[in-house]
């Protein structure tokens, strides 16, 4: 008994960033407690979406240890740089580390990683940049990609404007003119929602008028600045505005404000993510509406498929959780 308490003291210890025992190296030899490594690699830290889904992904672990399964939970910042990322990626295999969850810069980064685990049998769970179907079935039962299906994002922030009354044609001259705030091309979902925004429109039956296309990397300065000059240059040409995501929308709110735009009566706005000061936003008129992109479902997803692997199961190729519409209560 007191030797399991111990036991359970050491990983205790363990977990608040002390080394010592793991499942792996038999420290913990004759106790009950099992402490399983997990390297958690983000893309960069200072993407807002991604600081609350990797907060919630260590909180939900550390709500899931019992008196005999602990997990030690170590996040590394990418940094948006793929060779830091990389050696990350690495130092969690030659640590001995139990599973790895990769948020990787680069989704094309997938085949060496995957390889490189392999090596060394260590599950792998991608999240959030979703790398090709063919790196996922080069490693079959160990690999997963857990996410939201961007196509939907697109479809939803298309279907938000076209049921409005206007159907986001302000000036009723027959044609929707927009600017298209654009993440960053190494993530398939700026891909996706851009187009599939706009397909939801036409599809509905409305013809669109593309102003400015302009890649933003999902930050709120850059929506600002894009969606300034877009302003000045077509002014109020300008009826919606599509942002891949809530933080670029951030930006677009402080520069139709300086413009003296006002959301819903001579300007619409949809954005993606659904943060909290967006969904605020929404419902007091500052937004038309944004998507929920569920970093609680998707970060539960994907903790349990790494779990559901350290338990030495085999993982399904894909993991997919819904996004949600969010408008005006
Ligand atoms: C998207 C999200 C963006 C950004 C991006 C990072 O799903 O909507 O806000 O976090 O992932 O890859």
């Amino acid at each position: 008994m007191i030797k399991k308490f111990l036991a359970v003291l050491a990983c205790a210890a363990l977990v608040m960033g002390v080394t010592g025992c793991s499942k792996d190296n038999g420290g913990n030899a004759g106790s009950d407690v099992t402490t399983y490594k997990v390297g958690v690699a983000i893309y960069k830290y200072d993407d807002t979406f991604m600081t609350q889904y990797r907060e919630e992904l260590a909180n939900y672990f550390k709500s899931l240890e019992t008196d005999t399964v602990k997990y030690e939970v170590n996040v590394m910042d990418g940094k948006g740089d793929q060779g830091e990322q990389t050696n990350q990626i690495n130092n969690f295999i030659t640590g001995g580390y139990d599973v790895i969850i990769a948020n990787l810069v680069q989704p094309t980064a997938a085949s060496v990683v995957s390889a490189a685990a392999a090596e060394q049998d260590i599950p792998v769970v991608y999240i959030n940049r979703e790398p090709e179907a063919a790196d996922l079935e080069a490693y079959p039962g160990k690999s997963t990609y857990v996410g939201a299906d961007a196509r939907q994002s697109g479809t939803y922030q298309g279907e938000i404007i076209a049921a409005l009354p206007d159907h986001g044609d302000i000036n009723g001259d027959g044609k929707v003119s927009y600017v298209m705030l654009v993440g960053d091309p190494d993530n398939v979902d700026a891909k996706y929602r851009t187009e599939f925004s706009i397909k939801a429109m036409e599809d509905a039956g409305y013809t669109m008028e593309k102003l400015v296309e302009q890649r933003g990397d999902w930050d709120k300065a850059k929506g600002q600045q894009i969606t300034a000059d877009a302003l000045s240059q077509y002014g109020e040409q300008i009826e919606v505005i599509f942002a891949n995501n809530d933080d670029m929308a951030l930006g677009a709110v402080q520069a139709l404000k300086d413009a003296e735009r006002t959301v819903g009566e001579d300007v619409y706005l949809v954005g993606v993510d659904a943060l909290a000061e967006c969904v605020e936003l929404v419902n007091n008129g500052g937004m038309t509406g944004t998507v929920l992109n569920d970093h609680v479902g998707q970060s539960h997803a994907a903790v349990d498929a790494a779990i559901a692997a350290l338990n030495g199961e085999e993982l399904e190729q894909y993991y997919w959780v819904d996004y949600v519409k969010v408008v005006k209560k």
